[in-house]
């Protein structure tokens, strides 16, 4: 009996994909179909798939060509899969010509011609509805998201806003964006959502008037800093059918939600403590040492630490305990002691003082240990007392990360879903309302 195994995504099964699964058949007596996996196609930098695997899964088999289909879920793992299944021949579309000629070795490699003037990614085009979005601030966190937002297909960024001419200029310059810095409501008209990156006191108005206005919104961090808004412009944008998001880039990254659904599967036991950390240290003169532009280690960095704190042990905490080190009015260092019923967490964070920037996450049964800086998490273990046990995992983190958020935005807006699994609205109140509490100097000491 002659194997013969092929490769491929297959989103939106077309008719490319189908003469070839046809030809392909036609080369032996037994068809292995590998479709990628989810996980698979985003390492791939493949962000925009439409259908996902049990979708392309079932297509696949619909054609009736493949006897046997399989996901494939790692590099390297054409060459395990030729050997495990005694395949004769490899064959796949002449668009990957002469890019696996090293399976020769392993089984006869055959490239067929490619069907003309259809690809998966024309299609996805064709079906898109592009949405113009607007970046409301020009400095440097607002500089990664237009590279960023490239890989996103739906995603186009057109127009910047910035009350500083010169600067919305540049930045307009640098990225062939319409420059906006007078009237805000002209800004408005020409785009369908707004990515709000300016100064922290901003945040509130910038996206009050987005929405008012008809647009989604994505907003940095820290997103606002009372719970009063908060909880305002959530109810705003909820019943105006309205996208709003807190742009907590960790939440979105696949290695990060990963980490979480393994904790929250048990595979440390009952978590008892959380403990993160970040810091960056800054020179005068910037915002982050300016009171009056809300600055301070506890604005900057306490959204992303308290994020993982509540996706790991939720928002109801009971207790929470500032220590802060200040200079000029500003926190440049903060030790934050949140307790729960049955848990313990801290963060510990800083501008003027350096500290690792680790997470450790310990259970009844084990802990897990993400490097610093954990923010970026690309590798964490998973560690026991006895340490054979021990799991380490490894991912890509994709260019500066923004394309995750990004990519749930545009998914958010396209779906017209309300609610991100990855950042309740609930859960981004809880972090500005532990904001809040340390704006107020609640179980506040000075150190
Ligand atoms: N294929 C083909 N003719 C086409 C499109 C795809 O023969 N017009 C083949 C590819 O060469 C590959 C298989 O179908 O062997 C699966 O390809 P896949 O990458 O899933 O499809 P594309 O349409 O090329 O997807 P994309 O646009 O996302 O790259």
């Amino acid at each position: 009996m002659k194997k013969i195994i092929t490769y491929g995504t297959y989103d939106l099964l077309h008719e490319g994909h189908i003469n070839l699964l046809r030809r392909v058949k036609e080369l032996g007596d037994y068809l292995i179909v590998g479709v990628t996996s989810d996980s698979f196609d985003r390492g791939r930098g493949k962000l925009n798939v439409r259908n996902n695997v049990l979708e392309r899964v079932e297509a696949v088999k619909a054609t009736g060509y493949a006897d046997e289909v399989i996901i494939e879920d790692y590099l390297g793992q054409k060459i395990d899969d030729i050997q495990r299944y005694d395949v004769d021949i490899f064959a796949i579309g002449s668009d990957w010509e002469g890019k696996f000629d090293y399976l020769n070795e392993y089984c006869k490699v055959i490239y067929l011609p490619r069907t003309e003037g259809i690809s998966s990614t024309m299609l996805r085009e064709q079906t898109e509805e592009v949405y113009r979005i607007g970046i409301v601030g020009s400095g440097r966190i607002a500089k990664r998201f237009v590279p960023e937002s490239k890989v996103v297909n739906s995603a186009k960024v057109i127009a910047v806003y910035d009350p500083n001419k010169e600067s919305a200029d540049e930045f307009g310059e640098m990225f062939g964006l319409k420059v906006f810095s007078d009237r805000y409501d002209d800004f408005l008209s020409e785009i369908d959502a707004v990515y709000v990156a300016s100064s922290h006191l901003t945040h509130y108005e910038y996206t009050k008037q987005s929405l008012c206005a008809g647009k989604h919104v994505l907003c940095e961090i820290p997103f606002v800093l009372s719970t009063v808004q908060a909880r305002e412009l959530y109810d705003f944008a909820e019943t105006h059918n309205l996208v709003l998001l807190e742009a907590s880039k960790t939440a979105f990254c696949p290695s990060f939600n990963h980490l979480v659904t393994l904790v929250k599967s048990g595979v440390i036991g009952d978590v008892v403590d959380v403990k993160t950390s970040l810091s960056k240290m800054v020179t005068a003169p910037t915002r982050e040492l300016d009171a009056a532009q809300a600055g301070g280690a506890m604005n900057e960095h306490a959204p992303l630490n308290m994020m993982a704190i509540i996706k790991l042990l939720g928002k109801d905490y009971s207790k929470v305990d500032f220590y802060s080190k200040m200079e000029n009015d500003v926190d440049i260092y903060t030790k934050v002691n949140i307790c729960y019923p049955r848990a313990t967490a801290s963060m510990t964070l800083g501008i003027g003082v350096k500290t690792e920037g680790n997470m450790v996450i310990s259970g009844t049964k084990g802990y897990v240990y993400v490097p610093a800086p954990w923010w970026l998490t690309d590798f964490f273990e998973i560690r026991y007392e006895d340490q054979t046990k021990n799991k380490k995992y490894f991912y890509s983190y994709d260019g500066d990360g923004l394309r995750y958020e990004i990519q749930e935005f545009m998914s958010m807006i396209v779906n017209q879903r309300k609610s991100s699994y990855k950042l309740r609205q609930r859960e981004s109140v809880a972090i500005a309302e532990v904001i809040e509490k340390f704006n107020q100097r609640e179980n506040f000491k000075e150190i």
